[in-house]
């Protein structure tokens, strides 16, 4: 019983909602953007970890191939964000490959490493889907916070694992 418990408080709590603003220009923002464990922006970006957002756009032109395009304002400053191989986007389609046709609902998973390097401040992260042409597929931008892992997290659970070994130990 205790133990089921104590099971549960070690998942995460996993937190959607639908978090994008629209980019500058015509360019289409996606039907839905849900970023995991944020539920309004500004999303908590954690130092270390992946974020992870779930896309639903709908293509309206035929496309073979596309990029992720990630730019991160702060500050001021635009720098590009890079990320690497996830950033070729016909990889991280659910469901769909590369070529999609016209008109074809598509859902993508985006991965972003929040390197270490990100300073501590607020940005918005302008996230664009280009084709083989670089013409805009989708784009939006997320507010967003770059934050340390929270100590508090860690703590609680090295205390639950601790809680854990005794229960064995004492059972
Ligand atoms: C998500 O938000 C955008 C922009 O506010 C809106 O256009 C779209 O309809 C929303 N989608 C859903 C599924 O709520
Ligand atoms: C793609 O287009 C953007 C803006 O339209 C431009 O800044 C960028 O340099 C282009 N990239 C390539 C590879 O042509």
């Amino acid at each position: 019983m205790f133990r089921v418990l104590f099971l549960i408080a070690l998942v995460p709590a996993l937190v959607y909602g639908n978090v994008s603003r629209a980019c500058t220009g015509d360019r289409t923002q996606p039907l839905s953007v849900q970023i995991e464990g944020c539920s309004a922006p500004p999303c908590d970006l954690v130092r270390g970890q992946n974020v992870i957002a779930d896309i639903d756009f709908t293509t309206d032109r035929a496309v073979t191939s596309m990029t992720t395009v990630a730019t991160a304002t702060a500050l001021g400053v635009v720098t590009n964000y890079p990320l690497g191989s996830n950033a070729v986007t016909c990889n991280f389609l659910q469901g769909s490959s590369c070529p999609l046709s016209a008109n074809e609902d598509v859902s993508y998973r985006l991965t972003m490493p929040i390197l270490a390097i990100y300073p501590l401040v607020s940005l918005s992260i302008e996230i664009n889907v280009v084709d083989q042409d670089n013409n805009s597929v989708t784009c939006f931008v997320v507010d967003a916070q770059v934050k340390w892992e929270p100590i508090a997290v860690r703590t609680c659970q090295r205390h639950v694992s601790d809680l854990l070994l005794l229960l064995l130990i004492i059972r």
